[in-house]
């Protein structure tokens, strides 16, 4: 996607921009056809051109409000709608709307090659002409024949003042139809408006209308409620309710001692003061060693929505075409901003495309590469937590500095930290820890990641259970000695690790 142009912030005066500046294709991306298409009917005013507009079931016709002429029915074909654009000699612009289907790549339609020479064709001409084409969709497919030729626009999420004029109609036509009075303090509306941030006007004033249905009133759950049904329709992305909270993780003192230096780092007063926000962490660490539970723990702690990423997903063209999936994930992300974004086992995802037959590694470096950039020079407010097991499988452009704030290393855990995890899992069941040898648990569990003991507490609560007693510290021995730990089964990968880590990491304790 690197050689696409992508702007940020498409409006009226950037469209009538490039248009003016002869930019013969433009590809928007956008769900709501009509706020485009108004926006290019303003354009079109202003620079004297007629706006047409194509679509599969209506072929080409006139867009600027004129008497639709007896439709052509020709120009429902693709490749016909195309030579009649070239043919014509009006300063024009042609709106083509879901015209991706023709385009694809990964599943080319029939007649995608002759659609796609075809528009190489017109496009030295359209260069010449005083035509522009915009394609007009929700799907971005821009063909790699024509990457230098296209510029693609990313119609940006409504503005805070288009959502607040979303909330006005809302408002008005409930007190008009439903006869509901609404009196929004500032406070409200604000909460209100934020929960909204990242729905399109049309998602907005439907959540809108929801919550007074459901509750006679504005509630920002209900939006928040809606916010998340549509990431979850985005199927790369996942909203995550954390339930744990940093008191839950044990150990690791240098990596909560960095998090809490940083917890308010996304306030105002922090940037006020000049604090850069923090990009994201890669925990590196072994199985078990509580990477996934930290990263659900920080969102809970700094109080952010937590969305995961799912790069099986991002991959997988069931979904769509990775450049795409990526795209609107971050997009996604960076309109629910302040947030954590969370790529689990980022070593795995990425690994699992070399071997596969689903992505071609061009593809895949491609993708990643795009997303690494975009982590360094995001300036949407989406904290990044990557964990990983293996570095030999990650990308080295991955690990460069300037990508992450920080590498951690998360070891086995020490004494004191398995008397602490011990603790934490005693009392997360409902057993005092003062009542266990605690001590003895944590000398006798030496090897054993943070899993394995948890794993060890439960082991013994099946055995009290089916004895008839109470879990005792007994219970708990006999579990661990049943097992064995990971630090004797993947001895040469820890070593391995460790050694990598003690000069590219920083200890998390
Ligand atoms: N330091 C810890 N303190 C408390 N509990 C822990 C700790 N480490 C691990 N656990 C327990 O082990 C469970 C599994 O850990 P987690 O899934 O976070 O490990 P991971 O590092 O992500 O492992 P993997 O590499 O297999 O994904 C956690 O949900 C938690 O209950
Ligand atoms: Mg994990």
């Amino acid at each position: 996607m690197t050689s696409i142009a992508v702007s940020a912030l498409p409006r009226a005066e950037e469209l009538d921009l490039l248009i003016r500046a002869k930019y013969p294709l433009l590809y928007v991306i956008a769900w709501e056809e009509r706020r485009v298409e108004q926006l290019l009917r303003q354009v079109a005013a202003q620079r004297r051109k007629v706006l047409y507009g194509w679509t599969i079931t209506d072929g080409l016709h006139p867009l600027d409000g004129s008497l639709r002429p007896e439709s052509d029915d020709l120009t429902r074909d693709p490749l016909h709608a195309l030579e009649e654009i070239a043919a014509s000699r009006e300063a024009a612009i042609f709106v083509l709307k879901d015209f991706h289907p023709y385009l694809d790549a990964y599943h080319p339609h029939p007649q995608r090659a002759i659609i796609v020479r075809k528009l190489r064709d017109i496009l030295n001409h359209l260069k010449e002409s005083r035509k522009t084409l915009v394609m007009l969709s929700p799907l971005l497919h821009a063909p790699p024949e024509l990457e230098k030729d296209i510029t693609v626009l990313d119609y940006a999420l409504p503005t805070a003042e288009e959502l607040a004029a979303s909330l006005e109609r809302v408002v008005r036509s409930a007190q008009e139809l439903g006869g509901i009075r609404l009196r929004l303090t500032p406070e409200e509306r604000e909460k209100i408006l934020n929960a909204a941030r990242g729905l399109t006007c049309t998602e907005a004033e439907n959540a809108f209308a929801k919550s007074l249905v459901l509750r006679r009133a504005l509630d920002a759950e209900v939006i928040v409620a809606e916010k998340k049904q549509i990431i979850r329709r985005s199927q790369v992305l996942e909203y995550f309710d954390a339930q744990e909270d940093l008191s839950l993780v044990g150990g690791m003192a240098l990596l909560k001692e960095w998090l809490a230096k940083r917890a308010l780092a996304f306030s105002e007063r922090a940037r006020q003061f000049g604090l850069p926000e923090p990009k994201g962490l890669l925990l590196l660490g072994v199985q078990g060693a509580g990477k996934s539970l930290v990263a659900k723990a920080i969102a809970r702690q700094w109080q952010l929505p937590l969305l995961r990423l799912d790069l099986g997903r991002v991959f997988s063209q069931m979904v769509g075409s990775s450049e795409q999936n990526i795209r609107n994930a971050l997009r996604l992300a960076e309109s629910v901003a302040p947030c954590i974004l969370w790529l689990d086992e980022l070593d795995k995802g990425l690994s699992g495309l070399a071997s596969s037959h689903i992505s071609d590694a061009g593809t895949s470096a491609r993708v990643f590469g795009s997303f690494l950039t975009w982590m360094q020079e995001k300036t949407a407010p989406v904290f990044v937590v990557a964990t990983a097991n293996d570095i030999a499988t990650l990308p080295p452009e991955a690990l460069r500095k300037g990508r992450f704030d920080e590498i951690f290393f998360l070891d086995l855990p020490n004494r004191a930290e398995r008397s602490e995890i011990f603790a934490i899992h005693l009392a997360k069941r409902g057993r005092p820890p003062r009542r266990f040898d605690v001590e003895t648990l944590a000398r006798r569990s030496e090897g054993y990641s943070g899993a394995e003991i948890e794993q060890a507490v439960i082991s013994g609560l099946y055995d009290a259970f089916e004895a008839g007693h109470d879990l005792s510290t007994e219970d708990i021995l006999h579990a661990l000695g049943e097992t064995v730990p990971l630090s004797q089964t993947m001895e040469a990968h820890i070593t391995a690790l460790r050694r990598w880590a003690r000069t590219h990491a920083r200890p998390a304790s």
